[in-house]
């Protein structure tokens, strides 16, 4: 392991590739991106080959496939209906050219890819692969773009459809809803690629991946790579699906689709996938110890008396050592081992599943001691508030009661005024009163006055009247007298 620059790696994987072209063997290792994902969701596939050939004994199963590349689905597609059902066919579309837009994907996997279609070379190893593994005849290929062969299908046909083409949202949207139509009732509709559910991955980022188009894209909430197009298209058309490590999958039930149930079918990968090598292999001798396949973390060994299953954390491993030798070597959970592929397989799923849960635990300790620390400083800050509230409220309480004491002084200087208003209004009321007793007084002794100034004038009148009648006889009597005298003078 190690040691092996990039060139020699790829070169000894064309060897092999050249290798079993020349032995008329079929080829999915790592040259040309052959092996197209994990070989545990090609033992899905086979189990849900065995779940409708169980069903419907004596029936043919019939699978669609879009998007085949080297063959390897079609191929695990093809034996599963030999191995369970008998008869059936697998139709492949597929466009066999480029379909990658470099500019946005731009990993050394997608110009291999670009490279091998662009050449031809990977329609003639998908042709080499079928016919290899024997499984030619159950199967036909129809080459072109699944968005205008797919409508040209006969509805209600499949038994089983698989979408694995494009991972473009538009296309992979437009072959789900073709699938819809072509799919038996009681068939299943199933897909490659879903590494991640809508509901596990950071929203923004994943619109803004969707946005641009990327194939993959790398998930920052789970720091797991997925594709963004088949997260969101199977989301937005099955709700309520199964997800078999990456392999999607829902059943038709009349105008519904539902979830899978796999749990009594049996669990194998696909013979044609058992001796995929990897770039790192583990240490062992010829003849002792042979690496089948990458898992998850772990590499699948073959051993003389077993199965081993070595966590790719821990590095290099002597696998040629007896197996009981192993086992006391490291810890159970690092190497694993058993009789059987597919033991090795639960067992691995078990332990990812237990470290899923107690990461899950660990994130939600995590995000409850995160809740905790802002409940904390929530509570820290709203007793700050509380307490400059409750200083405020006492500095309010002590201008309060000052203003209540400078209030009930004011109330105790306006009723002394009042009772001084009180007495001066009496006062007035009784000045009013005297001067009214007064005015009456004045005005009856005005009466009076007048009364007795009117009879003074009229006896003043009268006197003047006599003083005036006696002025009168007095000067009558003078002139008389006068005469008189005159009269007596003469
Ligand atoms: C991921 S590979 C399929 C891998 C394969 N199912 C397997 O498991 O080995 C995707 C394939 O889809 C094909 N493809 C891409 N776009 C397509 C389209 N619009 N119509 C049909 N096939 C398409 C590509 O040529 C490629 O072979």
């Amino acid at each position: 392991m190690g040691g092996r620059s990039n060139s020699d790696v790829m070169l000894q994987h064309f060897g092999m590739l050249i290798h079993a072209l020349l032995r008329g063997e079929p080829y999915f290792g790592p040259a040309l991106a052959t092996t197209q994902g994990p070989p545990v969701r090609k033992a899905y596939m086979r189990a849900l080959v065995e779940l409708l050939a169980h069903e419907r004994p004596a029936m043919p199963v019939r699978v669609l496939e879009i998007g085949s590349w080297a063959g390897a689905s079609a191929v695990t597609w093809a034996q599963a209906i030999r191995d369970f059902a008998g008869d059936g066919e697998v139709t492949c579309v597929d466009l066999w050219k480029p379909y990658f837009d470099l500019l946005i994907n731009r990993s050394d996997v997608y110009l291999t890819m670009e490279k091998a279609a662009e050449s031809g070379d990977i329609y003639r190893l998908f042709q080499h692969n079928i016919r290899a593994a024997g499984v030619e005849d159950l199967i036909d290929c129809i080459i072109g773009d699944s968005r205008q062969v797919l409508p040209t299908l006969c509805a209600d046909e499949y038994d089983i459809i698989f979408i694995d083409g494009a991972h473009v949202y538009d296309i992979v949207s437009s072959d789900i809803a073709n699938a819809k139509r072509l799919v038996r009732d009681g068939g299943i509709v199933c897909g490659d690629d879903l590494e991640l559910t809508l509901a596990e991955v950071d929203q923004d980022r994943h619109r803004a991946a969707l946005k641009v188009g990327a194939d993959f894209a790398l998930d920052v909430r789970t720091c797991k790579e997925y594709h963004p197009a088949v997260t969101q298209a199977v989301a937005d058309e099955f709700p309520n699906l199964t997800n078999f490590e990456g392999l999607w999958a829902v059943r038709r039930q009349g105008e519904t689709f539902k979830p899978v149930d796999l749990s009594a079918s049996t669990l194998e990968i696909p013979t044609h996938l058992r001796a995929i090598e990897v770039n790192a292999p583990p240490g062992g001798r010829d003849g002792v110890v042979e690496l089948l396949f990458s898992h998850k973390d772990f590499y699948i060994l073959r051993h003389r008396d077993g199965y081993l299953a070595i966590a790719q954390k821990i590095g290099e491993v002597d696998a040629s050592k007896e197996l009981e030798q192993i086992r006391a070597l490291y810890h159970a959970d690092d190497v694993l081992i058993g009789g059987s592929i597919e033991y090795l397989i639960r067992r691995i799923g078990e332990l990812t599943e237990r470290d899923r849960r107690a990461a899950e635990v660990a994130t939600r300790i995590e995000l409850l001691a995160q809740a905790q620390q802002r409940l904390e400083s929530q509570m820290t800050a709203t007793a700050e508030r509380a307490a400059v509230q409750v200083e405020a409220q006492q500095r309010l309480e002590s201008r309060m009661t000052t203003m209540a004491e400078r209030a009930a002084v004011q109330v105790e200087a306006q009723q002394r005024l009042e009772s001084r208003m009180t007495t001066m209004t009496e006062q007035a009321a009784a000045q009013v009163e005297v001067r009214q007793r007064l005015e009456k007084e004045l005005e009856i002794s005005s009466q009076g006055l007048c009364t007795r100034m009117d009879n003074f004038a009229a006896t003043l009148a009268e006197h003047q009247r006599a003083i005036d009648r006696g002025r009168r006889s007095f000067a009558y009597r003078c002139l008389w007298w006068l005469g008189f005298f005159r009269s007596a003078e003469k």
